[in-house]
């Protein structure tokens, strides 16, 4: 249990931006951010954060939540875990007792494959300074490879002792269980034994983008063939490699400030363009890139550039994975070192301004790459030729802007020296065919409604209610109470001698007040616990509501702050939240009207019904006065909510 002091520690600290910018870029829009929405496919940014309210909302999808909730749904963590991972990214010392190994059994299970991970860095890390093994094999080698002491450092390199189980053994008088290190694939459980999956390896730990790590790398050092040069971490619950770049955590500020995301083949790679001082760059480890990863990649730049080794036989292997890349709306280069050299060895061999020269002068164009490579192979066999046009205008026309299509059609042309209007002609054929085949509902999708209404006060709403269904009402009455609570308005009331008089009370008290006079309940019972909670003496603030451990009611609250009239709020706050303000108190009362003008018609009908099913005149007599009532209740309500709230 983490103490309710400590939680709202964590929500005081937790600054909504800083949590969600960890993942996605946010850009500036009035005082709200704005960015890609990590939890549905989109294009256009329609993923809100208010820094303000502590909150985030996608018009695109619905998500919306507090900081604690961005966790819970993007990191897959329960409640208690994203309150730990919170007070850890803020310093915030959460008092947890010492953990015996039971205690870390019983832990959440995901969890633990990042502890036992985490510790596994440690060892190898640990293992590479101070054994005389890992001195004298590993970290040497890494100097001989020319990796400065701050790079190995940074990126958290080790060494696994090369015995049978050396590191299983370790951890397991550290207190850690062995199903963990088995399920974190630290360990290997054979038919007879259990031993170490990395011994006598060098190891390059891999993070997810918040910095843990969640799997390894280990290369042998070894020249035999017999060995394979790398093993990795198998997929665990915390490490599934399509999901995953190698890199992405220390790439992830220098990708935002180039604008731009390099794309190489190693873990090497990876590390000694660092060195180069050039940081915005990952690796997919040894696989192809997956759509996930490009998303990954697509949350911080919309470019991205392959680097190629100079004798990469596998260029046009994947060609293929690049369609991918261009399908996802990203714009492509490539880059092709010189013969037998990759960004490893080119780097260590080059300054770094030679680097980056070398590095910005050959940036191809990746559809102007592909074709011009293809196209030499082919040019003087008409029938290769054909096809090969064919596979180019094939690749774009997966480029979703008509713009780019239209300026790559041109370059072709030029390159295959084609007419344009052919290539034209081919391409619409394709696309028209796309259309058809494979329409995703996602390229139908609306935008983002951004609501810039002034005062919309969905008393008036023109959507198809049920009849007797009251829960717009009760939904308004609960947006005033949260978003007014402890505004003053003026009321009728009397004097000690009974003259007419006005007193200011609270938006909340006005409310309360006035439905518990009437003795109305809410019909829907979420809005009924919420009503609720607002009995305590001291006035539940808004923060209350939005950081309420029970989803329901917090969801609740961030789905009415977040309503397209408090949007437009976000969006022009000062003018309007005066507007709403003199207008408050009649908004206030016709929401009360209107929920009680409902709660009448339902009573009515109900009063029908028993009137229709009445047997004894006694209870008829009862019944027809009630309905009387009822109906001039009813009149009473649509002559007030008649009355319009401006006058
Ligand atoms: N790889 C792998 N398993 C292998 C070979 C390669 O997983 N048996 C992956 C690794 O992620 C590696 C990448 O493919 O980083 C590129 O392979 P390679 O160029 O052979 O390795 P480098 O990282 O460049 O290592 P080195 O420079 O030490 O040869
Ligand atoms: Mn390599």
């Amino acid at each position: 249990m983490i103490h309710k002091e400590t939680i709202d520690k964590i929500f005081d600290a937790s600054r909504i931006e800083e949590v969600v910018g960890d993942f996605i870029t946010l850009k500036k829009r009035g005082i709200n951010l704005l960015g890609l929405c990590p939890f549905h496919n989109e294009k256009t940014p329609s993923f809100t954060v208010s820094p303000v309210k502590g909150i985030y909302k996608c018009f695109g999808c619905g998500k919306g939540g507090n900081a604690v909730n961005f966790i819970m749904d993007h990191e897959l963590l329960t409640y208690p875990d994203a309150l730990r991972y919170l007070a850890r990214k803020y310093n915030i010392e959460i008092e947890e007792e010492e953990q015996s190994p039971e205690e870390l059994e019983s832990q959440n299970a995901r969890e633990s494959l990042y502890i036992v991970s985490a510790f596994a860095q440690k060892q190898f890390t640990n293992d590479l300074y101070h054994t005389d093994e890992g001195k004298a094999i590993g970290l040497s080698y890494f100097r001989e490879r020319g990796f400065r002491e701050d790079i190995i450092e940074k990126f958290q390199l080790g060494y696994s002792i090369d015995k049978w189980r050396a590191f299983t053994d370790t951890a397991l008088k550290a207190g850690y269980q062995l199903d963990y290190l088995v399920k974190a694939g630290l360990t290997i459980a054979g038919e007879e034994k259990t031993f170490d999956r990395f011994s006598g390896r060098v190891m390059f730990p891999i993070h997810n983008v918040t910095g843990r790590v969640i799997g390894f790398g280990g290369r042998t050092l070894k020249t035999d063939k017999k060995t394979s040069k790398y093993v990795n971490s198998p997929e665990t619950d915390i490490y599934h490699k399509s999901f995953v770049l190698y890199g992405l955590y220390y790439a992830k500020k220098g990708i935002i400030a180039a604008d731009n995301c390099y794309l190489v083949e190693g873990y090497t790679d990876v590390i000694s363009m660092h060195q180069a001082g050039i940081e915005n760059v990952v690796s997919s480890s040894g696989t192809s890139l997956t759509v996930e990863q490009i998303r990954l990649i697509r949350r911080y730049t919309q470019n991205i550039t392959i680097l190629y080794d100079g004798d990469n036989a596998g260029i046009k292997a994947s060609f293929r994975g690049i369609d991918l890349v261009l399908e996802e709306g990203m714009n492509v280069k490539v880059l092709l070192f010189p013969d037998g050299e990759d960004p490893d060895s080119f780097s260590k061999r080059v300054s770094q301004e030679e680097l980056k020269t070398f590095i910005s002068e050959n940036s191809k164009d990746f559809i102007a790459f592909k074709t011009q490579l293809l196209f030499e192979e082919v040019k003087h066999d008409p029938i290769k030729k054909a096809t090969l046009i064919k596979e180019i205008v094939e690749s774009v026309a997966i480029i979703p802007e008509a713009i780019m299509r239209s300026v790559y059609i041109k370059e072709c042309s030029r390159i295959m020296d084609v007419d344009e209007q052919v290539l034209l002609s081919e391409l619409n054929k394709i696309r028209r065919k796309k259309v058809t085949d494979t329409a995703k509902p996602e390229s139908f999708a609306q935008e983002p409604i951004l609501s810039s209404e002034g005062i919309d006060y969905s008393v008036e709403k023109k959507k198809e209610v049920l009849f007797d269904d009251c829960e717009e009402q009760e939904k308004e009455i609960i947006y005033f109470l949260l978003k007014y609570s402890d505004q003053k308005i003026l009321t009728d009331a009397e004097d000690e001698e009974g003259r007419p008089t006005e007193v200011e009370v609270s938006v909340a008290d006005f409310i309360i007040q006035d439905l518990n006079n009437d003795r109305i309940k809410f019909d829907n019972t979420l809005y009924q616990r919420f009503f609720d909670l607002y009995t305590n003496p001291e006035l539940p603030t808004e923060n209350y509501f939005i950081q309420h451990v029970e989803k329901e009611i917090s969801q609740l609250a961030i789905d009415l702050v977040s309503s397209p009239h408090s949007l437009s709020d976000w969006e022009r706050h000062g003018i309007f939240v005066i507007t709403e303000d003199q207008f408050l108190k009649k908004a206030v009362l016709k929401t009360i009207y209107a929920l009680k003008s409902k709660k009448i018609q339902k009573m009515l009908l109900e009063n029908h019904r028993k009137i229709k099913d009445c047997k004894g005149d006694e209870e008829i007599m009862r019944l027809l006065v009630e309905r009387k009532q009822l109906e001039e209740g009813k009149k009473l309500y649509s002559s007030l909510l008649g009355r319009p709230i401006i006058k």
